[in-house]
């Protein structure tokens, strides 16, 4: 953060402490100078909102605090919380530069198009010559340790099928709208420099991660898709949902194939910092099998239930804020599915520190076995009542600068 400190070190010494700068500085030890500036920043922050870049959101503050974040791009995938927290995406790639966003050839991508970009073998950091709007005709399957980085323009991926994360690692896709996303399928598509197959119909979801690992979604907006907004199914973990805004859709997240598809009990999703906004209906998320986190959304509306699940699954809810339907046989948060209630009550599901408004209610269930939630826990949820904060900025970004100065 020492980029962040010496316009700090102007306004604090000359509009907080003048007297310590004017008595004291020169005869300072250089050492205890910057400890003090620290200790007086950090002192100040919560009182000078304008000045600060504490924002109370932990991935923000990682990098909105530098005012040339865009010199540093990569250190975006040191950012990351949760169980998706060791993404690295393209960090130690080259930057590569999408230019076209038209002529999306699913066979043989052309160099510039964000096809061609993510079929790479190496790791690559994905950015955007400009706003635009990319209509895919196929899935977009990506290849491992790849970032798609949208910050500081505006980019569409919608209208055609969308991401695709199958059988790869280290994926980050940050400050990307994605939305309108249609099934692809019966045709050829590459998803590397030397290998392209023929692709089914797809579901129609997001984003679909397939058997992979080391996922983080952070920043994106979806809306409306044919099937899920992020599905992660078939022994894919260590994810992260963070920061994104979703809306109009109906089935809005599942994770986890199927209940007979036990390898998907190794599972650890976290799902934090999200505004569930209008038009959604369920499964925010529906779960099975594994391990899921779900600490510091904002839930505005939900038509249905918002948290469901079967099989099983440990769903630990923290510092969340629900605010039920005026609907009242939609008040309860929770959807235990496909079971008797002495089947399910047997679950480890429990609701520590959310904010319940409007006649919402968290049906909790289980023993609550510490070792269970120990492996449902992957950061230190916040009060509910910073969530409204903490959530202001979800979805991406509108932003050229982006940095909060
Ligand atoms: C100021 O806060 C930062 C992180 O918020 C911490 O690492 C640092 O030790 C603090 N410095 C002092 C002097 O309190
Ligand atoms: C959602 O997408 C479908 C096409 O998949 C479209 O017909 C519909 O108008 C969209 N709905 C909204 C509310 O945007
Ligand atoms: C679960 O998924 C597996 C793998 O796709 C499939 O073979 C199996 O039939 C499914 N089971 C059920 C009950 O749908």
């Amino acid at each position: 953060m020492a980029f962040s400190i010496i316009p700090i070190i102007f306004l604090i010494f000359s509009v907080l402490v003048p007297s310590f700068i004017a008595s004291s500085l020169a005869v300072l030890d250089p050492e205890f100078v910057v400890q003090e500036v620290h200790r007086k920043v950090n002192a100040s922050r919560r009182k000078l909102g304008f000045l600060s870049c504490n924002t109370g959101n932990p991935i923000d503050d990682c990098w909105r605090c530098d005012p040339n974040w865009e010199e540093h791009r990569q250190k975006l995938a040191d950012c990351a919380i949760g169980f998706g927290k060791y993404a690295i995406g393209g960090r130690d790639g080259d930057v590569y530069v999408v230019t076209n966003s038209r002529d999306d050839d699913p066979v043989n991508p052309r160099p510039g198009t964000l096809r061609y970009a993510v079929i790479q073998d190496e790791p690559l950091w994905i950015i955007f010559a400009r706003d635009m709007v990319i209509q895919l005709k196929e899935e977009l399957i990506m290849n491992s340790f790849k970032t798609i980085d949208g910050r500081g323009a505006r980019v569409h991926i919608a209208g055609g099928p969308c991401i695709t994360v199958q059988y790869v690692t280290n994926i980050i896709i940050h400050g990307i709208n994605i939305h309108d996303c249609t099934q692809g399928g019966n045709a050829m598509v590459r998803d590397s420099p030397h290998h392209y197959g023929w692709r089914t119909i797809s579901d129609g979801d997001g984003v679909s991660i397939f058997g992979s690992s080391h996922v983080w979604v952070d920043h994106c907006s979806l809306s409306n898709c044919t099937d899920g907004l992020i599905d992660a199914i078939e022994g894919s973990t260590a994810i992260t949902i963070s920061n994104n805004f979703m809306t109009r859709h109906d089935k809005v997240m599942l994770l986890g194939h199927n209940d007979s598809y036990v390898q998907d009990k190794n599972m650890q999703v976290t799902i934090a910092f999200n505004h569930f906004g209008e038009g959604l209906v369920q499964r925010i998320p529906r779960c099975r099998h594994g391990y899921f986190h779900v600490v510091n959304n904002d839930y505005t509306r939900w038509k249905m239930y918002a948290i469901g699940g079967s099989a099983a699954p440990t769903i630990n809810s923290q510092g969340n804020r629900f605010l039920a339907p005026n609907n009242i046989f939609s008040k309860e948060v929770t959807k235990h599915e496909y079971a008797d209630e002495s089947e399910w009550k047997n679950w480890n599901w429990r609701s520590e520190g959310d904010l319940m408004l409007n006649g919402a209610y968290f049906t909790p269930s289980g023993a609550g076995a510490s070792s269970s939630y120990a492996k449902a826990s992957s950061l230190s949820a916040r009060p509910s009542s910073l969530v409204s904060s903490i959530t202001s900025g979800a979805g991406a970004l509108v932003c050229r600068k982006c940095s909060i100065y």
